[in-house]
């Protein structure tokens, strides 16, 4: 059996949402990675950025993931930069199934326009900007995943549907024989 699913994916392809869904309907126990970073280092995204830039906050995320290594059951959301190394991606690997949840850049913009905790996209906010990074990142992402999800005009029931046939259809969740 599949010890954990890890769902990444770029910022804004509902990662957090879906993984809270699908925890309750797999009974699963949810982790947002973000959110355990935040409560480990004591300050937001934002400050872990400004205090320490992007590498140390990279640095606390790699720590992060390596305490997944031990979990068993649980839906883990991954931030959106959490495949760029493959030792991260080789936690995963070890631990679990990887779901891709992706989504058009108009779709992004929709859902992130108003959002502020964002560090890299701040003052970037907008569709050519989230094509280039889309760009950069899309290899990462399609090399890690186990499946791809697209997100773009569907609702998070649809999306946990898709999802759970999924895992039904290629038996993840049974023990193994
Ligand atoms: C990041 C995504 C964010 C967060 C950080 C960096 C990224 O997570 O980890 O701001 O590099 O894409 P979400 O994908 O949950 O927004």
């Amino acid at each position: 059996m599949v010890k954990n699913i890890y769902l990444i994916g770029f910022m804004g392809t509902g990662k957090t949402t879906i993984a809270l869904q699908l925890g309750q309907q797999l009974e699963y126990k949810v982790t947002d990675l973000d959110q355990e970073i935040e409560k480990k280092a004591g300050m937001c995204i934002s400050q872990i950025f400004s205090e320490f830039g992007e590498a140390g906050f990279r640095h606390l995320e790699s720590e992060m993931i390596r305490t997944c290594l031990k979990k068993e059951q649980h839906i883990i959301a991954c931030g959106g930069g959490a495949v760029l190394k493959q030792k991260n991606v080789d936690s995963m690997r070890k631990s679990g199934i990887i779901l891709l949840l992706t989504a058009r850049p108009e779709t992004i913009l929709g859902r992130l326009k108003n959002d502020t905790t964002r560090p890299l996209l701040n003052g970037r906010m907008n569709k050519e900007y989230l094509e280039k990074m889309l760009l950069e990142r899309s290899g990462f992402y399609e090399y890690a995943a186990d499946v791809i999800i697209s997100t773009d005009d569907k609702n998070p029931e649809e999306l946990i549907k898709e999802i759970m046939n999924f895992l039904d259809d290629n038996r993840i969740l049974e023990p193994m024989k």
